[in-house]
């Protein structure tokens, strides 16, 4: 955890590949890579894949996911330690991150963290109580400044019960208070979950929603996880009959390829032709510029690259 030193036993390699190396893992690993045009951009996700799974980051599920996304390990722990979601050792059952960056700050966060040490009788600094029910960290800008000051409890920004669970309403910001209540909450809820709480046998205590990127998980920010893949390396050439081909490479779940044909300033839709298409023919002065715009299920993409149409043969 971000700036926590204290000593972390870490599970060996053949404690959680039996874990990692399972189908239901390894296919989402799969899917995940091939979002993107190169498998280290799927790091992010794989090392979050490997929390959900375990309920922390191990060293060894660091390695595993830097060796998935093809690179080296000491770049995936640099990764992991720079964002605060990557917990690099169990946490409670319910993880209470208070933002302490500028707009929270100067909203009184620095009151509140002091007021949950206080209360919960543990460090800020990634401390846990010995119930194993709360871990306690700040943590800098959850990007809801808006409401600040806030905290995020596992998966969600808390900073209130409304109608008996947790909310962020828009204005309604932390205070000393609304944290009691929200403690109180946690407690009462863990009564409800299982007598033992649910650790892994790796030492992970958790209670996620699931990863952002997985089939039916109600995420908000799935939108930014899962990137709709664009289509890459849009080539415009001329044929012998002299029409121009257009030809590109479109991720597996594109449902929709737009081509955008430029007139005048701007770019307007041609054809909209199924995904699987892998390539478009039409006729077309030199210096006609092309770009298309995927669609899958979930949404457009970003537009591709543009490309011109080449002169006619022997012209
Ligand atoms: S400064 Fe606290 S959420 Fe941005």
């Amino acid at each position: 955890m971000g700036h926590c030193h204290k000593h972390v036993d870490q599970p060996k390699a053949e404690e959680i590949l039996p874990k990692l190396e399972v189908p239901s893992v390894l296919s989402r690993v799969e899917e995940l890579i091939r979002r993107y045009p190169v498998p280290r951009s799927a790091l992010l996700q794989v090392l979050w894949l490997a929390q959900e799974t375990l309920g922390w980051l191990p060293q060894e599920a660091i390695k595993w996911a830097a060796a998935k996304c093809s690179v080296s390990p000491v770049h995936a722990y640099g990764v992991s330690t720079f964002y605060t979601m990557y917990k690099k050792e169990p946490t409670g059952r319910f993880f209470l991150q208070i933002c302490q960056n500028v707009s929270c700050h100067v909203l009184g966060a620095e009151d509140i963290i002091a007021h949950a040490e206080r209360t919960l009788g543990i460090s800020s600094h990634g401390g846990t109580t010995s119930d194993d029910l709360f871990t306690l960290l700040r943590v800098e800008c959850l990007g809801a400044c808006g409401n600040g000051p806030v905290m995020q409890v596992n998966d969600d920004f808390a900073t209130d019960v409304v109608d008996g669970k947790l909310a962020m309403p828009a204005g309604v910001a932390l205070t000393a208070e609304r944290f009691d209540k929200i403690v109180a909450w946690c407690r009462d809820r863990a009564k409800s979950l299982s007598k033992e709480p649910k650790r892994d046998a790796t030492g992970g205590i958790f209670e996620s929603k699931g990863h952002p990127g997985a089939k039916g998980a109600v995420s908000q920010a799935q939108g930014f996880y899962a990137p709709v893949p664009p289509a890459l390396g849009v080539a415009a050439v001329r044929t012998d009959d002299g029409k121009v081909k257009l030809t590109w490479r479109a991720a597996p779940e594109t449902t929709t390829l737009h081509i955008e044909k430029k007139t005048g300033s701007d770019f307007a839709v041609a054809a909209s032709i199924s995904g699987k298409e892998k390539e478009w023919l039409d006729d077309a002065a030199e210096g006609t510029e092309y770009r298309i715009v995927t669609e899958t299920a979930q949404g457009r993409g970003k537009a591709s690259n543009v490309a011109k149409a080449p002169a006619a043969k022997g012209a």
